[in-house]
């Protein structure tokens, strides 16, 4: 099939902030004259002290180093609120919808959200946290969420968030790492109609973390549910704070926010994004990205639990004045009108969503789209995971009706905001590609042995220099940071990515090339649910691959030997796909176990991934050399068993 192109539409051309020939040169000027251009770029925000230094940055292990605008101070809070508050202090700065469309909707002007980020500030200090204090958050989709994100950043407390889908256990994890003293959340979340017993978690978390001495709990649904004395405090205490709390005044290189992300081995990383850089760049990107200008209603669907959320939720449309729409919800409850729905009610502009979701609606039919009348979406978005041209398509036709340029966004937890994307006034598109590099991103493609692509190939996407939004290391793990990011070829960030780019110059992520797989735009570390299997006294070894999904993207295939005196059956199949989700989350479901009598090794006793991979793929025909194998009756029997063929 003949590739197709999406030529700017005329209107883009002339209307947009930046066009192809801006592009260009602005591109060109960023990575000739970086320390010019992020100088100018970084006077967008407000700094308390102006920076004298830009970029301090260097990716060889003799003098490894991420710096940005070190020397200035600013607060982000005082960027993403206070700045606004003459100009636009009555302009809605978030619009939530509830999950049930019968509950009213809320809109947060700029001036409410400042008075509710300094009473919480105000609360979380008279809880004697400060500058430098970890704060986890374990809540749903509502404004409050953002408000403790924001009154975190005010008073120089590091927010590290855990999506709500995660488990007890998780949590747990996540809170230990990074010694938080407290915890955020609420009575009950509610999705898609269901409740999720929150608190209830963090009670279950909390029995395996001894160093949490406050739980502070916002009552979402009004659930009757336990409080710890002397423990446990209720989020409407806030209420009786002052609407005054000074921000604190922040180096650009002190950490904002920690994040936790899966990799290829191991425990999740606590990837740490620090003040001034991220500012500049989440502020940026999301004014270019989305063609931002103050007063559109924009629309970002992702939950603040993911980086997305936080940039392009809460930090970057905030920064810019803008209105951003919150929602707690589900695509497809009550049914699958509901994110058009929403368009309509708030007559959104700019919609960012993910394939995901794209591909599951599609499923449903247009009908479902086609009721809605969507007249107010000028540009589309997606993030998280290739979009595969299909999807595309029908966003692009039917959800949009030809009229909305789709910005594909790649990028990823570690680089903060989007890094290979479209602008919509200065980027022809192609279905599928990210097209083309963000100022002062410079991609480049290396084959295995770390021998740049020139022109049009296919490699490991690596990033050769740094930018603003780049995470500066592992939560407590500096040579984890640079082990993970800087060995696997000396002097570039390495992305995990592999990825294509044509003729044109423009980039075609193909998925990753480490054990990692991105399930419904969520990123899965197979080695977490490895070792999740494992911990089952059932089970002895366990590989995890990912496989081809028509929702999700990939789905999760778990090869699984049981301890001799089990039997594997049915039955057990269902308690250990209980027990996975039960150790990390639902997301962490495995969509297939194949029970095998051993595993395909090699005669040093390493898992043979690539097979098994393969198999997940159901692309059997070649399994490449097996000749090292130290029992090839293995892979035959492990052919001949395959669970989703049956
Ligand atoms: C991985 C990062 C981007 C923030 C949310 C996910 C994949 C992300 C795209 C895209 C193709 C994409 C990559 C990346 N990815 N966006 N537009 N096209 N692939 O962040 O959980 O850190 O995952 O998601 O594989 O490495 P994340």
């Amino acid at each position: 099939m003949a590739e197709s192109i999406y030529p700017v539409p005329q209107q883009w051309a002339e209307g947009a902030l930046i066009d192809a020939a801006g592009y260009q040169t602005m591109y060109r000027r960023s990575v000739e004259d970086p320390e010019g251009f992020w100088g100018e770029a970084a006077q967008r925000l407000d700094w308390i002290r102006p920076f004298t230094r830009v970029k301090d940055t260097s990716f060889d292990e003799a003098d490894f180093g991420i710096a940005w605008f070190s020397d200035g101070t600013l607060n982000i809070s005082a960027n993403a609120l206070d700045r606004h508050l003459a100009e636009r202090g009555d302009t809605v700065a978030i619009l939530w919808e509830a999950d049930d469309p019968a509950e009213p909707h809320r809109a947060i002007t700029y001036r409410e959200l400042h008075a509710d980020v300094c009473r919480f500030a105000n609360l979380l200090k008279a809880q004697g946290i400060g500058r430098g204090d970890r704060v986890t958050l374990y809540l749903p989709m509502v404004p409050e969420a953002a408000v403790a994100m924001l009154a975190c950043a005010r008073i120089g407390a590091i927010h590290s968030i855990v999506f709500a889908g995660f488990s007890p256990d998780a949590l747990a994890g996540r809170i230990r790492d990074c010694d938080s003293r407290i915890v955020l959340t609420a009575d009950e979340g509610l999705r898609g109609g269901k409740r999720i017993p929150l608190k209830a978690n963090v009670d279950a978390a909390l029995t395996h973390c001894i160093g949490v001495e406050r739980v502070i709990m916002l009552r979402r649904t009004g659930a009757d549910v336990p409080m710890v004395e002397g423990r446990d405090i209720d989020w409407a205490e806030a209420a009786n704070q002052s609407a005054d709390c000074a921000p604190a005044e922040m180096n650009a290189e002190d950490p904002l926010f920690i994040l936790y992300t899966s990799g290829s081995t191991g425990k999740p990383k606590g990837v740490l994004h620090t003040t001034g850089g991220y500012a500049v760049w989440t502020a940026m990107t999301h004014e270019y990205v989305f063609d931002y200008r103050p007063g559109q209603i924009y629309w970002c669907a992702a939950d603040i639990g993911w980086v997305t959320g936080h940039s392009y939720v809460v930090y970057g449309p905030l920064m810019n004045g803008a209105t951003s729409v919150m929602f707690e919800g589900v695509p497809n409850w009550p049914d699958p009108s509901r994110f058009w729905q929403v368009v309509d009610k708030f007559k959104v502009e700019i919609f960012y969503g993910a394939p995901t979701a794209l591909r599951a609606l599609m499923r449903e039919g247009d009908d479902w789209v086609a009721k809605t009348d969507r007249s107010s979406l000028r540009l589309l978005g997606s993030v998280g995971e290739p979009i595969n041209p299909e999807a595309w398509s029908w966003y692009h036709r039917v959800v949009g009706e030809g009229r909305c340029p789709i910005v594909d966004t790649w990028w990823q937890t570690e680089t903060g905001g989007a890094m290979i994307t479209p602008l919509p006034g200065a980027t022809p598109l192609k279905p599928g590609s990210a097209t083309k590099p963000f100022f002062g991103v410079q991609p480049a493609l290396l084959d295995t042995d770390g021998k740049e692509i020139e022109g049009a190939g296919d490699g490991c996407l690596v990033i050769k220099d740094s930018w603003p939004g780049q995470m500066r290391t592992v939560w407590g793990d500096h040579d984890r940071f640079f082990q993970t990011y800087f060995t696997t070829f000396k002097g570039v960030y390495f992305t995990g990515d592999g990825c294509r780019r044509d003729e044109d110059g423009y980039y075609w992520i193909t998925g990753r090339i480490d054990d990692v797989i991105n399930v419904s735009g969520h990123r899965m570390g197979t080695a977490e649910i490895e070792s999740a299997l494992v911990a089952h006294h059932k089970v002895a070894e366990a590989a995890v691959v990912g496989m081809p999904h028509d929702i999700k993207g990939q789905g999760i295939y778990a090869f699984v030997t049981t301890n001799a005196e089990v039997t594997p059956d049915a039955a057990l199949r269902a308690e250990l796909i209980k027990w996975v989700r039960q150790e990390i989350g639902p997301i962490a479901t495995p969509d297939v176990i194949q029970f095998a009598p051993a595993l395909p090794k090699t005669r040093s006793g390493k898992i043979m991934r690539r097979i098994l991979r393969k198999i997940g793929e159901n692309d059997v025909g070649n399994l490449g050399d097996t000749s090292t194998l130290a029992d090839p009756s293995v892979v035959d029997h492990l052919l001949a068993n395959r669970p989703h063929l049956t």
